[in-house]
Formats: C-alpha cells, sequence, structure tokens
C-alpha cells in the first residue's frame, strides 16, 4: 500500500521543484515552507515584509557588493537579481545581473559575489533590500527578498561557504546593442566576470527582443 506521506509527496512535489530557496543574503522568510501565507508568485517579495529593528533578518552586506546564494530547482531559468536603497524599500530599481539577467543551466547551488552598479556607493549603514527573480519556461515569476545593512567591515562569503555546484551554470543574456562591437558592455563584462564564478559569457543575440520585454516588463 502507498503511504499517505508519499502520495502528499508526489503531489506537492511539482509545485515545491519549481520554487527556489534563497540561502545568502538571509532572506526575509523561509517561503518553501507550506505553512505560512506567503508566495513565491506574488510580487515583490513574496508577501514577506521587510525586516524592522525588532523583526526579520537583515544581513551586514559589503559596500561594493557581496555574495548572493540560491538554490534552484529546475533545470534551467532566467534569474534577475536587483537592489533597492531604503529601509522598506518598494523600488528594486538597480540591477546586480546587468546590463540584463542570466540564463542559469541546472539544479542546485549557485553562489556568486556581485558588485554594485558603477556609480552607486552606499554609506556605511545604509539599508536596502536585494530582490531575487526566476522566471520559467512559462514566462511566470517567482520572487524572494532579502533585507541588508551595507557595512564597511562586512565581508564576501568564504570560498568554502560559496560554491557553486559543478552543474550549474550561468550565461549573460545580452542586450542588443545593434553594435556588435560595442566597447562599454564588454568591458563592464570583462571586469564583473574576474568576479562572477562560473560566468560563461555567451551571447545570446536571437533571443535579445524577447529578453528585453521580459526586463521591461518585469524590473516594474
Ligand atoms: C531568517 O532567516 C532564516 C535563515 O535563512 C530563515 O530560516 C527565517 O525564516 C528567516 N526569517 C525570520 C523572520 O527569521
Ligand atoms: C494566513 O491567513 C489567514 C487568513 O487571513 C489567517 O487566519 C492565518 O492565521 C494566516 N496564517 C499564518 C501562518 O499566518
Ligand atoms: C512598508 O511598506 C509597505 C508598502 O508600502 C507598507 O504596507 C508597510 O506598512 C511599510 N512598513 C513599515 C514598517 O513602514
Ligand atoms: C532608485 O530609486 C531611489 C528611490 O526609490 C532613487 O533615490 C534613486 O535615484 C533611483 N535610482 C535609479 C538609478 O533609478
Ligand atoms: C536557457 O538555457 C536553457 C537550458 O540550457 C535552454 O534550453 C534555453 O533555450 C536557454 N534560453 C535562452 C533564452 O537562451
Ligand atoms: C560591523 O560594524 C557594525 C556597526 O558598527 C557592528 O554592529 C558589527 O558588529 C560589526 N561587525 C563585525 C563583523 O565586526
Ligand atoms: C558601432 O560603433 C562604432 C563606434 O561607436 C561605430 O563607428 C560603428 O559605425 C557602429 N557600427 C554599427 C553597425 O552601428
Amino acid at each position: 500500500m502507498v503511504s499517505a506521506t508519499l502520495l502528499f509527496a508526489a503531489a506537492v512535489a511539482p509545485l515545491a521543484s519549481a520554487h527556489f530557496g534563497l540561502e545568502y543574503p538571509a532572506w526575509r522568510a523561509d517561503t518553501l515552507q507550506s505553512d505560512t501565507n506567503y508566495s513565491q508568485w506574488q510580487y515583490p517579495c513574496a508577501g514577506v515584509p521587510a525586516a524592522t529593528s525588532t523583526s526579520g533578518n537583515r544581513t551586514d552586506w559589503p559596500l561594493k557588493g557581496g555574495s548572493i546564494k540560491l538554490d534552484l530547482h529546475h533545470p534551467w531559468e532566467y534569474v534577475f537579481v536587483n537592489l533597492g536603497l531604503g529601509g522598506n524599500v518598494t523600488n528594486f530599481n538597480y540591477t546586480l545581473t546587468g546590463p540584463t539577467f542570466w540564463n542559469v543551466t541546472g539544479a542546485g547551488t549557485l553562489c556568486v559575489d556581485l558588485p554594485l552598479p558603477e556609480g552607486l556607493n552606499p554609506s556605511d549603514g545604509q539599508e536596502g533590500s536585494i530582490q531575487v527573480v526566476t522566471v520559467g519556461e512559462s514566462g511566470s515569476a517567482l520572487y524572494n527578498c532579502a533585507d541588508i545593512t551595507f557595512r564597511a567591515n562586512a565581508t564576501a562569503l568564504s570560498k568554502d561557504e560559496c560554491k557553486t555546484d559543478e552543474k550549474v551554470s550561468f550565461a549573460q543574456i545580452k542586450e542588443q546593442s545593434g553594435n556588435s562591437t560595442d566597447d562599454g558592455a564588454s568591458a563592464d563584462d570583462a571586469k564583473s566576470g574576474a568576479s562572477i564564478v562560473g560566468l560563461n559569457n555567451v551571447a545570446l543575440t536571437a533571443v535579445v527582443g524577447m529578453a528585453l520585454s521580459f526586463v521591461t516588463g518585469m524590473v516594474l
């Protein structure tokens, strides 16, 4: 006889496997747990309120950018990492996966050090929130957020703590400039590539029309 637990597991598996975990910085709440009212389908942060001085997680993060660690459950998905400044962010108007976003292949842990966009220089103690968005084949998006405080004394995760599974890799989806020798973009890519583990610097120009409509549609 098949146990009820097994049946239950089979029933929820397709749903659970489509969601993702935000392991670092500490997420606002464990949105994979079933006994909450949170939903990763809900924009902008799965329905989880921002941390306050008395509740929730707020992680110290380096002034020039830090580590992001995700637990991905899909064979592949698009990943956006966005940042908003303030204690109770509603506008996630900086992208850390710039200039566009990534196509991540493979389920498992993805851990990368993300530099802040050029010209963004938060001060020690400045609060912000990181929003991670994943988009699957169907085009629908999943959200998780983590609240941070920029700190001069904060460091990125160590190499031991920040390991990307061998079967997981990502490609930057390229913005189409109409000019394949756009030096600005490639210089930026090379610079961030130095600090990004496993960057597979492939131009995916064929999908750019679709890619850009994702960006404009989603980073509202
Ligand atoms: C804080 O982070 C921990 C560890 O990631 C997580 O289990 C928890 O749900 C988060 N939220 C709160 C409110 O503690
Ligand atoms: C979820 O929402 C319902 C209806 O608002 C409420 O009764 C319930 O206590 C909430 N559950 C949790 C875990 O917050
Ligand atoms: C944060 O902003 C949300 C949405 O604007 C609002 O509902 C909530 O009350 C705010 N929280 C705090 C602690 O100010
Ligand atoms: C992002 O939004 C904040 C306020 O929400 C604003 O101060 C800042 O100038 C914006 N930055 C960009 C690059 O749009
Ligand atoms: C993203 O990667 C998956 C698997 O590697 C592939 O099937 C898909 O076509 C890619 N999407 C784009 C837009 O390149
Ligand atoms: C970093 O500085 C903040 C504020 O001064 C302090 O609360 C925190 O404990 C310090 N962290 C470390 C790792 O020294
Ligand atoms: C690409 O950019 C270069 C330098 O800005 C310019 O000289 C060239 O004409 C451009 N090519 C196209 C196809 O737009």
